[in-house]
């Protein structure tokens, strides 16, 4: 079977923490979509991980596969891989042949249209890792595969069409001036030595095919979306978005394995019991009206650790926004939910969540289309019971009983509007702080 993890907000929900819950019972670990922006961090026997594009499931010694939606910095991906080797552990990557490189000139590329953007006032706040690039050149059919790296003389094709693009396009276009990212020479010696490198540790595969015949063998796939529905390309706040499809569809189509496969398994969306995000764009439900907003929103982001991963950014805060979450669970079909980081609410003298938006006088249910629109949405907070701080080592040894009342009250309302059971609920970064109710290989 598969159980596919999905972020229902806008990224930093906490998946990799459920990845590597459920992952122990997984055979595979699939990402199905982005590159090295996404962030996991995974806690195993006490020591911290921070992995970018490594499947979080290969700190547990499960095969870990980049499906052909991903997006692959070889560069990243070896890096990771030899610090993991580093640290005692055996990562066993694998990755689709059909997988987009980012190649230096994304990452250049990614930086100038950022800044040519801020100067209109339509930054993204990307994280400078060349997603978008790449992903356009795969769209424009122009990009280079991870099957190319194997073959120097199909290489030096794609780049000998490719990189005069680029270069014009940084010059001509941009007035800058172009560096060694645009030196074709340079570019294939160095990605003919990953392709190199990638075949000889036979990490390459087809990824439809390897991923088929382990399932006909019997074994179980775990799907490790990255971002969340709100940055999905699709179904996101565009432009605010990465340029992938993090929503459950993703996993058929960045993967290989077939929507029925991926629909009969199970779909699991991960909040957050409140907001966070980096980058730009609306978000109603925001803690910066006044100082006590702000003052609130800066005790949250400290005690929850609330900056990138990736970047170091600090994250925008606010309350649960519920409109977002009954998008996610439509556009994905979560047949669960897990909630995180419910311990980071404890104590507080308030607990609100934004449980509809007003907008033009009349009440919504869910997320406008157009970002615009998003933006005029004002929200319907809704207050709940604040629940205390007790000590979450000794829920998370007891169990779901002995999870607070008025939170338990907390998730329940939230099952109720997803339409969703809750799986687990996170009160800590460990794993052994997560408290399950459903393991979705059993449900
Ligand atoms: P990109 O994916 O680097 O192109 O960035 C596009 C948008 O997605 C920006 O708002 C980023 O901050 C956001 N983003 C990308 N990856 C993540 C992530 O893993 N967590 C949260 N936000 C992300």
């Amino acid at each position: 079977m598969t159980v596919t993890i999905v972020g229902s907000q806008l990224g930093d929900e906490g998946k990799g923490a459920l990845v590597d819950l459920w992952g122990g019972e997984a055979d595979v670990v699939v990402r199905y979509q982005g590159g090295d922006n996404a962030g996991h961090t995974v806690v195993e026997g006490g020591e911290e991980y921070k992995l970018s594009l490594v499947p979080s499931g290969a700190v547990r010694g499960k095969v870990g596969v980049l499906g052909n939606g991903c997006v692959v910095n070889p560069l990243t991906l070896f890096d990771e891989i030899d610090a993991l080797r580093g640290r005692g552990l055996d990562p066993d990557v694998r990755v689709a042949k059909r997988a987009h490189v980012i190649l230096p000139y994304h990452r250049v590329l990614d930086g100038i249209e950022e800044d040519a953007k801020a100067d209109s006032g339509v930054k993204v706040g990307t994280t400078g890792r060349g997603i978008g690039p790449t992903y356009e050149d795969k769209v424009g059919r122009r990009g280079v595969r991870v099957g190319d790296l194997l073959d120097p003389e199909v290489l030096r094709d794609r780049l000998e069409y490719v990189v005069p693009q680029k270069r014009a396009l940084i010059e001509e276009v941009y007035g800058l001036e172009a560096g060694e990212e645009c030196d074709v020479d340079a570019l294939h010696e160095e990605y003919a030595e990953y392709g190199r490198r990638l075949a000889e540790e036979g990490m390459i595969v087809g990824g439809s095919d390897f991923l088929h015949r382990r399932l006909e063998a019997g074994d179980d796939l775990m799907f490790e979306g990255a971002q969340g529905t709100l940055i999905d390309i699709d179904h996101g706040n565009y432009p605010y978005v990465t340029s992938s499809n993090p929503t459950a569809g993703g996993a058929a189509t960045g993967s290989g394995v077939g929507p029925t496969v991926v629909g009969r398994g199970e779909v699991v969306g991960i909040v957050k019991a409140y907001l966070s995000r980096v980058g730009e764009g609306p978000l109603p439900t925001e803690l910066d009206g006044d100082e006590r907003d702000e003052e609130l929103a800066d005790y949250i982001r400290e005690k929850g650790g609330e900056f990138g991963t990736v970047t170091g950014r600090p994250r925008r805060i606010g309350w649960l926004d519920v409109p977002m979450l009954r998008h996610a669970a439509r556009v994905s079909g979560f047949t669960g939910i897990a909630v995180n980081h419910l311990d980071v609410l404890a104590g507080l003298d308030e607990v609100k969540v934004g449980h509809a938006y007003e907008l033009d006088g009349e009440e919504r249910l869910t997320v406008p289309a157009t970002t615009e629109r998003w933006g005029d949405c004002e929200p319907v907070l809704k207050e709940f019971e604040p629940w205390p701080e007790v000590d979450w080592g000794e829920v998370a040894a007891e169990g779901y009983d002995a999870v607070p009342e008025a939170a338990r009250e907390y998730l329940d309302y939230v099952s109720d509007e997803v339409g969703a059971p809750v799986y687990a609920v996170g009160i800590g970064p460990g794993r052994s702080q997560t408290v399950e109710l459903i393991d979705p290989f059993d449900a």
